[in-house]
Order: C-alpha cells, then structure tokens, then sequence
C-alpha cells in the first residue's frame, strides 16, 4: 500500500447514506486487514457483495511439501515447463514453508471465472508476456518484470494478451515495502530504491451492471470453495483507501551501488512474515581499484535464499539459466562457482536480472522441485577435473 489513493465516486462522509440514481443504496463495503487495526479500503458497489446463491466444494490439491533433505543446495530447470493453463490452474508449486510457496506458471488463457486468495497476499511477477489484471477496484495493464501485488482476499482475474510466465508467490500475511525506506509518515524516504510515482494502481472505469451466476473459486490457507454470486464481483462505482492491488514494474528500481560488493538487503523491494524479497538488476559495479565485483563465499545460517534468473549474463553461477530457481539453504555454504571470481574482475557493469526471496524458516520441496531439479547442482562448486564421476 504505498499510499492513500480515491477512485469514481464516494460519498462525502464513510458509512452514511450513498443513493444511485434510481434512489436505491450503494452497498459500501470495509476492506479491512489486521482486523479493523490496519490499511483498508471502502468500496461502494451496485449491489451487495455478500448475495451468495451456492457454495460448493471446489478440489484442489494442495501441494505436499517434503523437507529438503539431504539438506543441500538446489537448482530447478523451471523452463522445461510445458503445462500452460490459466493464471491459477498454470501453478506448479516448487518450494514453500508455513509463510509462503513459489510457483511458476505458464499463462496462456484467460480466466473464465474469478479467483480469491483470503489466505494471505499474493505477490506476481511477470517474467514475461503482457496483459490485464482485473479487479473489483480497476484493471491494470501488466508488462515483463512486473511485480504485481493482490491484497488477500481481492477478487481478480489475469488475462493474458501475450502468453505470461509468472513466478507465484502466495504468503500466508501482507506483502508490504520495507519499512526502512519509509519515513514516519509512511512516505518513501529519499534513499529508497523507489518513489511512489514508480507504483501503478488500478484504473476504475464503468462498474458492470450484471447479475447471474458468477463463479468465484476461494481459498485460505488449506480450505477452499467455489462460491455461486449472484451480483457481478466488478460493480464497484468507487473506492478509496490504502488496500488495492498494485504494479511495480523492476525496470524502474534504481539499485544502490557502492564501493565495495553491496549485500542483498540494499536491493530489497517488498517484506512478508517470514519473507524478504530483494532484486538484483542491471547496475554499475563496485568501483574501488581492487573491487571483486561477484559475491563472496557466505553461509546464512538464518534464512534459505531463492533466486530467479530472469534475464541477462548471471556471472557467478555456472549452468544456470533463464527461469533457472536456485536453493540456497540454510547450513550449505555457497558462492562463485570455479573461475568466476577472476572472470569478474575489472567488470564495469552487469545486465543481469534476478529476483530474491530469503525466508527465515526452512523451505520444502513442492513436486515442481522434483520435476525440474538439475541433481548435480550441489558439486557445481568443485574445480574442473576435480569431480570424480558418479
Ligand atoms: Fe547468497
């Protein structure tokens, strides 16, 4: 929620008396999170969201997460992918704990009914492709390296213009912007690596004036149903507040570059519980003479850490390549592979883009892991003519 923003037509004062033309009330609507104690928004709708014809038992099967053992560091080969869908049914689950699960998706139709995570906020980014995001609040156009950010419980549907690799992150709590680079008004500080012009928010046009049947697949947590409305989930004639879904698009995050090798968190973007996402984009080096421009051995023995190679040379890591996933856990040290320390020096700059997501409870391995795991990640470390064969 970056901040306050108002769309289409609100009454002058919450919670008082809002007619349609017609002389019959708009139906105003909290959308409230942490209870009534944080950000909310209010929606004033045609009709009342709550006119349920059915509830049925939607199937889904819930990803079964294994422990990541023997405890290693993985790679998974995301872009053998070949199971398209729509932006829900696309999802192969392939890491996750109790605060969050990565998934990968191929979108390449549209979404004939709605979707509802009241789990916990999901947090998109788009690899590629391009196409609409709609919601009860607006749409918003999505392009390549879009992070798009859906409050829990917000009623959407993806449609894709261009076929849509995703990486799916839903977290079991909000997805917010570090509070390090806010001021105590909330305002993004001036050494943040975004301002708030870098944030889109959805464009409200024309609610739609329909009843039927609508079909709204909901989940949260483990328990899920498809509901039957009778009133259209995109009637809303305004709304006003701090929840709403938003775009971030990476192309704009203007990274902090220093001296010396930058650790991850000066290239955060958004936090959750038991999350921190960080990006690492095209920037300049370290410019001191002697700088080593790749990143040094490091055990993090607090948190596993999952990369995204999304584009570009990614020059500390041998075999990796675009949608490539890596694992670094907890307890394996990691680092440039063979080579790739002196290949680095003297470098200006790097093309590459990546995405991070460090959680401070161990992450498993969802079925994707298993499908597109490359099994000798962990030996990648070794020196040429060093790994005996097996
Ligand atoms: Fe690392």
């Amino acid at each position: 929620m970056p901040s306050y923003v108002r769309a289409g037509s609100l009454p002058a004062k919450r919670h008082i008396q809002f007619r349609r033309p017609d002389g019959g009330l708009y139906a105003e609507e909290l959308f409230s999170t942490k209870g009534f104690e944080s950000a909310f928004s209010l929606l004033y709708h045609l009709r009342p969201p709550t006119a349920t014809l059915d509830v049925r038992v939607w199937k889904r099967n819930s990803p079964a997460l294994e422990p990541n053992e023997p405890l290693r560091n993985r790679h998974f080969q995301t872009r053998r992918s070949r199971r398209p869908g729509d932006a829900i049914d696309a999802r192969i689950p392939i890491l996750g704990n109790a605060d969050i699960l990565v998934a990968v998706a191929d979108v390449d139709r549209r979404m004939e009914y709605f979707y509802r995570n009241a789990g916990g906020d999901e947090l998109l980014f788009v690899h590629d492709g391009g196409g609409t995001l709609e919601t009860p609040l607006g749409v918003l156009e999505y392009r390549a390296h879009d992070y798009l950010v859906l409050p829990a419980g917000t009623v959407y549907r993806l449609q894709p213009a261009t076929p849509t690799r995703l990486v799916v992150h839903q977290s079991r709590g909000h997805v917010a912007i570090p509070k390090k680079f806010r001021n105590e008004f909330g305002q993004l500080v001036e050494h943040a690596p975004y301002c708030e012009r870098d944030f889109r928010v959805p464009t409200l046009g024309e609610p739609v004036d329909a009843q039927g049947e609508y079909e709204i697949r909901v989940t949260s947590g483990a328990r899920d149903a498809l509901y039957i409305v009778q009133n259209h989930p995109f009637d809303v004639i305004g709304w006003d507040g701090y929840c709403y879904p938003y775009a971030f698009n990476l192309d704009e995050y203007a990274p902090v570059t220093g001296k010396l090798h930058q650790p991850p968190p000066v290239h955060a973007t958004f936090e959750a519980p038991g999350a921190a996402f960080c990006a690492f984009v095209p920037r300049l080096f370290d410019y001191h003479p002697l700088a080593v421009p790749v990143p040094y051995n490091h055990s993090s023995v607090d948190c596993d850490e999952v990369l995204y190679y999304v584009s570009g040379n990614f020059m500390s890591r041998r075999g990796i390549a675009e949608g490539s996933i890596t694992l670094h856990a907890a307890g394996a040290p990691h680092g440039p592979q063979p080579g790739a320390v002196e290949a680095s020096l003297g470098k200006a700059s790097t093309d590459e883009l990546a995405i991070m997501l460090d959680t401070f409870a161990p992450l498993s391995l969802a079925s994707g892991a298993h499908t597109f795991e490359d099994p000798g990640y962990y030996r990648s470390w070794l020196e040429a003519g060093e790994a005996p064969s097996r």
